[in-house]
């Protein structure tokens, strides 16, 4: 029968007998799957396995050190982190268009991925054979089936790299669902604030601004998001809604008085919502009083944030992003 027990340990040894003494290398997203897919390789085959995390500077308030401090202090993996902040916000200058920051945002992850991954393997040599990835078995339903092999493209700049690269694909995940996910994470000691975490989108705080993204910009709606997800936690409503996007209307002034002067400030909107599969979802009914103390804090302690909306909107009409 099925326990968390007996996947880890089948999983385990199926990684170790694939293999062998070669080297494999993982990129970590912050997401739940690529850190569980990780934490059992790592189990597995210990420091034959190199993580890769792209930091783009558009990460919520810790979730950065989450991946470099409580993951590697859980797991002992050997991570690599980049720093690309500067990069994404510098490729985004003037950009307000969502499609356009998506594909902006999309193309210089894979750019600096792929470089990161071609230095570990100049590192390494040729002994880096696999790659780890956090597919699940829904994904695997999805895109009917897949094969073991994948064509990496190694970046150009690197030397003595052949120009395509075969890594076999690991994916220790492939026949659970993501429940099981977590409680496979949870076995191997991973800290709830990763096993828990709900879902939040690759491009990350950047389509969560409308308008144009900066660096003062971000700086001040990871303050906001903070402050909503401390208080939806400590009112324990976290498993009760799917996710709950923080916005900032960068482009939108309104209003307002505080202390005793005007202010013309931004307004930041609080999307949460219940959903089964984020195909449909419907706006969350928080309890008054948590809205109440989520807005008081926010206007607060937030500079330049002189209104707190909420959106009742239900998808569809409205996507639970708002780009
Ligand atoms: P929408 O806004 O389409 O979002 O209703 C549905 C779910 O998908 C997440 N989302 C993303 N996740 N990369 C991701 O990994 C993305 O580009 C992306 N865009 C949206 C969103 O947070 C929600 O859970």
């Amino acid at each position: 029968s099925w326990t968390t027990g007996s996947v880890i340990e089948e999983q385990v040894a199926a990684i170790r007998e694939r293999v062998g003494d070669k080297r494999a290398i993982c990129g970590l997203s912050g997401g739940v799957d690529s850190a569980v897919a990780a934490a059992l390789v790592q189990r597995a085959i210990g420091h034959q396995l190199t993580c890769v995390y792209v930091d783009h500077g558009l990460m919520r308030k810790g979730e950065t050190e989450q991946v470099e401090k409580d993951f590697v202090a859980a797991t002992g993996v050997q991570l690599k982190v980049v720093d690309a902040s500067e990069r994404f916000l510098k490729a985004l200058q003037g950009v307000s268009d969502p499609e356009e920051k998506r594909k902006i945002i999309g193309r210089e992850f894979i750019r600096v991925f792929e470089q990161a991954q071609a230095e570990i393997i100049a590192d390494e040599g040729p002994a880096v054979e696999f790659l780890v990835q956090g597919t699940l078995y829904p994904d695997v339903v999805e895109s009917g089936g897949g094969t073991g092999t994948a064509n990496i493209k190694s970046h150009h700049n690197v030397g003595g790299l052949p120009e395509d690269l075969e890594f076999q694909l690991v994916e220790p995940l492939r026949q659970l669902f993501k429940d099981e996910v977590r409680m496979v994470g949870q076995e191997l000691g991973l800290p709830d604030e990763i096993v828990q975490r709900q879902p939040f989108p690759g491009p990350g705080l950047g389509i969560r601004i409308v308008g144009e993204v900066t660096k003062d910009r971000l700086d001040l709606l990871r303050e906001a998001d903070a402050i909503a997800r401390e208080e939806l936690t400590a009112a324990g409503l976290d498993r009760e809604i799917w996710q709950c996007p923080v916005v900032l209307l960068a482009d939108v002034r309104s209003v307002g008085v505080q202390g005793d002067g005007r202010t013309y400030g931004h307004p930041i909107v609080l999307r949460p919502v219940s959903s089964e599969d984020a195909m449909t979802a419907d706006w969350s009914r928080l309890p008054y009083d948590v809205l109440s103390r989520i807005s008081t804090r926010i206007t607060n302690e937030v500079a330049e944030v002189n209104r707190v909306v909420l959106d009742i909107t239900s998808k569809p009409p409205g996507t639970i992003e708002w780009e």
